[in-house]
């Protein structure tokens, strides 16, 4: 077993190196910030455009595509005031095969609008010109609320011909290439900031949207006159952190494992995404994989013996680490895992396979744990309150399906961030009802801006009328 322990310990973060990891993202969001700076940022802190949280007050039939998985979802919504309820009236989900998500841009824009036209098709909704929110879970740079550029795919996707062009204008154009039915206007979405809305209609102070799922990532309020990207220094707007890409400068060097640096070295973006490839759910299974091959070769388990299967990659899927470590039934599910993976096991084996994936998965929660830490520092210090009380909405299969993960990130987060009470909400479909959430956010503030607008024009008219009676 001690010999097992080494290979563990380098998994086991302790409180001051996860406080060490929350100060280098602290420098990191501010260079993420930063005018000149943000370039040459691992963090890339992109200004979403999204600068109000919901009032309550939104309301209104919405589309909203959904696509950052291996699934394409097209979501009906409706946001009822009176109730303060988003209803999903209909949805409808397609699969996105694998050879799409590496052909080219084309060939994935033009499936999703095929989509989409069968999903008005059925809905009746042809006809109608709704608005649409496009809840795209990669990095984009966003230059308004419906003009984002994509700067990388992440999470297994490697469409051709799309980094570096206006997610918004693809989609459109795929649309009118079918020329039968169109939409009205488009508001794009991060997942996080999907998630942080959908939240935000039933409890206002939710300033904080983060995802632990295939991939990870964070988004929050943050002041004005902090975003030097975006002209303005009034109010606050919601910055995707797109904090995956934390470590791809080297900043995280001392907690990789020989492990971590196979699994960026084999996958199909190495270099880059260094904190999401320790955390998220594409990636945990791969790195228990290969910590049991090396403990096999090395004799402490399996008699020495693998298998064919678990030397095959992506074998080991991050749905058995969450199987392995329920309470009651881990040690059976542990079994009968490792036997389908062609594997002899004994009763020592299966606690050692327990107390790896453990391994695994604490450290994802307590590294997320410091990065919201970080976050939830930063917000408080902005307002200069000696205390802050928030509310992060939180989504992905990592965080909802695990059975310890969310107590134990809960409980890191409270000693990391002693001065903040933080409620945690999971929220109900984010990407779906968060991005008509985002667009109904958005119109309400156009048309504020339109009735200023047009006041100011009534009294300049009655100002010139008055002038001309003089
Ligand atoms: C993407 C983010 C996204 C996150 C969670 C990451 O790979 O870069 O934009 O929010 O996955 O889906």
């Amino acid at each position: 077993m001690r010999a097992v322990q080494t290979y563990l310990e380098s998994f086991h973060l302790s409180l001051e190196k996860l406080q060490e990891v929350s100060a280098r993202l602290r420098k990191d969001l501010i260079r993420g910030l930063g005018k000149h700076s943000h370039h040459r940022a691992a963090v890339k802190m992109l200004p979403t455009f999204v600068r109000a949280t919901p009032d309550g007050t939104e309301k209104g039939d919405f589309l909203a595509l959904d696509l950052g998985g291996t699934n394409f979802r097209v979501l009906h919504v409706r946001v009822m005031e009176e109730e303060q309820k988003v209803l999903k009236m209909d949805s409808q989900i397609c699969a996105i095969p694998q050879e799409m998500m590496l052909g080219t841009g084309e060939q994935l824009f033009d499936h999703i609008a095929d989509c989409l036209g069968k999903f008005l098709d059925s809905q009746n909704l042809k006809e109608q010109t709704l608005p649409l929110g496009f809840t795209f879970s990669f990095p984009c740079e966003q230059k308004e609320i419906d003009k984002s550029i994509l700067i990388r795919w992440t999470k297994g996707f490697n469409c051709s011909g799309v980094e570096g062009r206006d997610v918004v204008q693809l989609l459109k154009e795929a649309i009118h290439r079918r020329g039968d039915y169109d939409i009205g206007s488009v508001a794009m979405v991060n997942d996080t900031v999907g998630t942080m809305m959908s939240c935000g209609y039933k409890d206002q102070s939710c300033e904080i949207g983060m995802i632990i799922g295939t991939g990870t990532n964070a988004c929050y309020m943050e002041e004005m006159k902090n975003v030097r990207r975006v002209e303005g220094e009034d109010g606050r707007m919601c910055i995707n952190t797109e904090w995956g890409g934390f470590g791809d400068d080297g900043s995280l060097r001392d907690v990789l494992t020989e492990f971590d640096l196979v699994v960026d070295r084999t996958s199909i973006n190495p270099g880059v995404h260094t904190f999401e490839k320790m955390i998220s759910g594409m990636y945990l299974g791969e790195i228990v994989r290969l910590l049991l091959l090396r403990l096999t070769d090395d004799q402490l388990l399996f008699g020495g013996r693998t298998s064919e299967t678990l030397r095959t990659p992506g074998k080991f899927q991050t749905k058995f680490i969450s199987e392995i470590e329920e309470e009651d039934d881990g040690l059976d599910n542990a079994q009968n895992i490792l036997t389908e993976l062609g594997l002899k096991w004994d009763e020592v084996d299966v606690r050692v396979v327990r107390l790896v994936c453990d391994a695994v998965s604490s450290r994802s929660a307590r590294l997320c744990a410091a990065a919201l830490a970080t976050l939830v520092n930063r917000i408080r210090v902005n307002r200069g309150r000696g205390h802050l009380k928030t509310t992060v909405g939180v989504d992905g299969t990592v965080y909802r399906k695990h059975p310890n993960f969310s107590e134990e990130l809960q409980a890191t987060v409270r000693l990391l961030a002693p001065d903040c009470s933080i409620t945690f909400r999971v929220s109900e479909d984010g990407s779906g009802k968060g991005a008509a959430m985002v667009t109904a956010v958005a119109q309400r503030l156009a048309l504020q801006s339109r009735l200023l607008e047009d006041s100011d024009g009534d009294e300049e008219e009655e100002e010139e009328e008055e002038e001309e009676d003089d």
